[in-house]
């Protein structure tokens, strides 16, 4: 059987190009826009964006937006080499490879702002990430034109923050959420796994089993804010140096949801935390069935 090839792109115009001409032969395009340093998850929002399209393509651009001056853009994990095979094993059909230039040419001021939501929950710790997100994701979205794009569910906020731009701005795309990926002690798979030392691998899958047992115990009928200490002393305890936040949001708009009585059965909820593990900082949420 010969390997399927995987075009490599690296202009706007070629991309546009290569989408159009899928699109008149009748094909549909899903697309997944990574960071690259790829691993296990974003090769299974590929295989999701295979079940909704005939065509996948992957972006691969570390985005300057969306890293504050102090933050870790200039020692984000590059590994194209090793993202390519992975891309061309996973057969997706086409790697956006993007300069800085490309996505902002020259002079280029125009940003996408998703108020509200993006100043909430991370954006308290990181208030220009998602604005640097949105900016980035529309832009790509007009470069890919895809039918559907593929967000992973491990940057909750993220995910619906895209959907909100996606609706109120119009694009014509379809956003489908992807199951996050779990290492054996619950650890959501993330490129910045790659910053823990040994010893902190051992102990960063603390934050997951801090998430899960609170969410265990929230359907049980337990009251939040008391779920919630718990949930940052046992993080704590574990050994991680600080928590940013541990939060219980409705799911859509991500709003705090109250906190001094049980949830009523059918609330729907999400609980998302942020804490620093030594120089690292692990994201991870997951749901609540009340
Ligand atoms: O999730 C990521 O890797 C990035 O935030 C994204 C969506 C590719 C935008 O740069």
């Amino acid at each position: 059987m010969t390997e399927k090839s995987v075009a490599i792109v690296r202009s706007r115009v070629a991309l546009q190009q290569q989408v159009r001409a899928w699109k008149a032969a009748g094909e549909t395009v899903g697309f997944v826009p990574t960071m690259g340093a790829l691993h296990a998850g974003h090769i299974s929002l590929v295989e999701k964006a295979k079940e909704f399209a005939s065509r996948v393509v992957v972006s691969i651009f570390v985005n300057p937006a969306q890293f504050a001056p102090g933050e870790d853009f200039d020692t984000y994990p590059r590994r194209e080499d090793e993202d390519l095979a992975l891309l061309k094993a996973a057969a997706c059909d086409a790697v956006y490879l993007p300069t800085v230039a490309e996505m902002y040419p020259d002079g280029s001021v125009t940003d996408v702002r998703v108020n509200g939501m993006s100043d909430l929950l991370d954006g308290i710790y990181r208030p220009h990430f998602f604005y640097g997100v949105a900016t980035v994701v529309a832009r790509l979205f007009l470069h890919a034109q895809p039918d559907v794009a593929v967000f992973g569910e491990k940057d909750y906020q993220q995910l619906q923050i895209i959907r909100r731009m996606v609706r109120d701005l119009g694009f014509p795309v379809e956003i489908i959420g992807g199951d996050t990926k779990r290492d054996g002690d619950g650890l959501a798979q993330s490129s910045r796994n790659l910053y823990l030392s040994a010893e902190e691998r051992r102990t960063a899958g603390a934050l997951f089993a801090a998430l899960h047992r609170a969410s265990v115990r929230l359907s049980r009928g337990a009251i939040p804010s008391e779920v919630l200490d718990e949930a940052r002393a046992f993080v704590l305890t574990a050994g991680f140096k600080s928590v940013d936040y541990i939060a219980l949001v409705d799911p859509g708009t991500l709003q705090a949801l109250p906190a001094d009585s049980p949830l009523p059965a059918g609330t729907a909820a999400r609980l998302l935390g942020a804490a620093w593990l030594g120089r690292t900082r692990l994201i991870d949420n997951v749901s609540v069935t009340l």
